[in-house]
Order: structure tokens, then C-alpha cells, then sequence
């Protein structure tokens, strides 16, 4: 078998389709491309990103399949709760009003959980979450809020029926729970982030990251925050002395931002 020339697909992934590879952990992306190209049926990634350059189809496809989009609402019931305590508890104590980010948000279980935490408890917003993602099609299906039972496995039976209703198989999330929220396009690692937020949501996405892409993430991410502002992670995601970010742990995988 033919060695593949990951560094001439990495160049031509950022100059034809503007996403870094070279951020995500090499070996297990380099095993994902492998799979999606042979899929393809193209013997190299030379041939393979013909492929890509001339079918929208083949394009979409391996997009989807380099973006992993898994998540559910309230992923990590316990976590979520928690971070719900710390919401109505401490930031609602020391801000009026709250920013929100929901970073790498994939089909919006995420932004759309915090919207109904926000609804439940009457926390005053600033402005509407903030929900993004490197992949656009799975904004757009985002942006229908409609959803599969399983995707509603931790959500409880008040939430269920004040913000679904049931359609088909389907359950569609009510436009007054839809309209909290706006979804954008935005890289993690090419992107700037937006400024004094109150709290981010930055969940199961930095660890396909290098450790250096993830530090650097995690320094801009304190920097967006205001002081006191909160930074919520994914559960494998522990953020290792903080404190060289300017953030303190205040339960697990919640960090406060210091000064
Ligand atoms: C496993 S999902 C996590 C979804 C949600 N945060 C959760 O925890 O359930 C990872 C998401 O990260 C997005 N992603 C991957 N690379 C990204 C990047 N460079 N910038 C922004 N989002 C990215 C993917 O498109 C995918 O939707």
C-alpha cells in the first residue's frame, strides 16, 4: 500500500475549503481520512481531492464525516445540573444581564439546553445565545430545532412538554425556545472570539485539538470572558492548571474566570 501525502491534502484542505487539519490530533484524523477516501473509491489523496473539487456531494460528505457531530441535550445530566446551580446561584448574582456562547454547538441540543435553563429559571439575557460551529450544514439542521427522540433521552417531562411539541417521530422545539438562539459559522482555531461573554459553553470538541491548539483556545476563551464569567467543558476535558489561563476550577469541569 502506497504511503499517503497527508502534508499535500492538509495544504490543499486549507487553501480550498479553509480549515486547518494541522490543529487536530494527527493520528486519529489521519485514520479518518484514510476510511472516508477509500469510501470514495479514490486510491490517493491527490485523486481523492478531485473529487472533492468537482462533487458538492463528495465534499458534504467528507465534511460530515471529519466533523463529529455526536451530542444529546443536557449531555452529563449531573454536570448540567450543576452548572445550572452555578448559573442561578452565582452569575445571576453578579451580572444583570448574561452573554452566552455555545462554541462547536452541532445540531444545537446544547444552546438549545441552556435556552431552556435560561427560560426556566428567568434569567435575564443580554442578547440571544450565541451558538457556532464549523460545519454549516449542521447549523442548518440546527436551525430547524427539530429532533430525535434519542437526542431527548436527559430531557425531563416539564421540558419535554412546556418547549416540544411532537410531530411525526420527531420532536420540534417551540419558536419562543428556537428565537433565544443564533447560529454563525465560526472556526475555534481561525476565528476571533466574541468579547465579554459571562459564560461559554466550549464542550467534546478540544479533544480532537493538539495540546497547543487546545491552550491556545482556552487562553482566548478566558480572555472573552469578563471577570467572574464561567467556562463550561466536556467531561473528558479537564482543564489542567488553570490558573496559567487566568482561570480558577470552581467544580468539575467549570472554571471561573479570575481577573
Ligand atoms: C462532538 S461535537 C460536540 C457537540 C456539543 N458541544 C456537545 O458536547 O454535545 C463536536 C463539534 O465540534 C465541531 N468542530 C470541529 N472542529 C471545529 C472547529 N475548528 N471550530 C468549531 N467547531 C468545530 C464539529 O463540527 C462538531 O459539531
Amino acid at each position: 500500500m502506497s504511503t499517503l501525502n497527508y502534508d499535500f491534502f492538509y495544504d490543499w484542505v486549507q487553501t480550498h475549503l479553509n480549515i486547518r487539519l494541522g490543529a487536530y490530533k494527527e493520528k486519529q484524523l489521519n485514520r479518518r481520512i484514510q476510511t472516508i477516501m477509500r469510501q470514495s473509491g479514490a486510491a490517493s489523496l491527490e485523486e481523492y481531492s478531485d473529487l472533492i473539487y468537482g462533487d458538492e456531494g463528495i465534499k458534504k460528505q467528507f465534511l460530515d464525516y471529519i466533523t463529529i457531530n455526536v451530542t444529546e441535550f443536557f449531555r452529563n445530566k449531573d454536570l448540567f445540573e450543576t452548572f445550572e446551580e452555578l448559573l442561578i446561584t452565582d452569575l445571576s448574582m453578579k451580572f444583570d444581564k448574561i452573554s452566552i456562547w455555545s462554541a462547536a454547538c452541532s445540531i444545537g441540543a446544547e444552546p438549545y439546553s441552556l435556552a431552556m435553563i435560561i427560560d426556566r429559571n428567568n434569567l435575564p439575557l443580554k442578547q440571544n445565545i450565541l451558538a457556532t460551529d464549523i460545519d454549516e450544514t449542521i447549523l442548518q439542521r440546527a436551525k430547524t430545532g427539530t429532533f430525535k427522540e434519542s437526542e431527548l433521552k436527559n430531557v425531563s417531562l416539564f421540558d419535554r412538554t412546556h418547549y416540544f411539541n411532537k410531530e411525526a417521530d420527531r420532536y420540534v422545539l417551540n419558536a419562543h425556545i428556537r428565537d433565544m438562539v443564533d447560529f454563525k459559522k465560526h472556526d475555534l482555531v481561525l476565528d476571533e472570539f466574541r468579547p465579554n461573554l459571562h459564560v461559554i459553553v466550549c464542550r467534546n470538541v478540544t479533544i480532537y485539538f493538539k495540546n497547543e491548539v487546545k491552550e491556545d483556545i482556552y487562553r482566548r476563551m478566558s480572555r472573552a470572558l469578563v471577570k467572574g464569567g464561567l467556562l463550561f467543558t466536556g467531561a473528558t476535558e479537564t482543564i489542567y492548571q488553570p490558573e496559567q489561563f487566568g482561570l480558577k476550577k470552581v467544580s468539575s469541569f467549570i472554571y471561573e474566570k479570575m481577573s
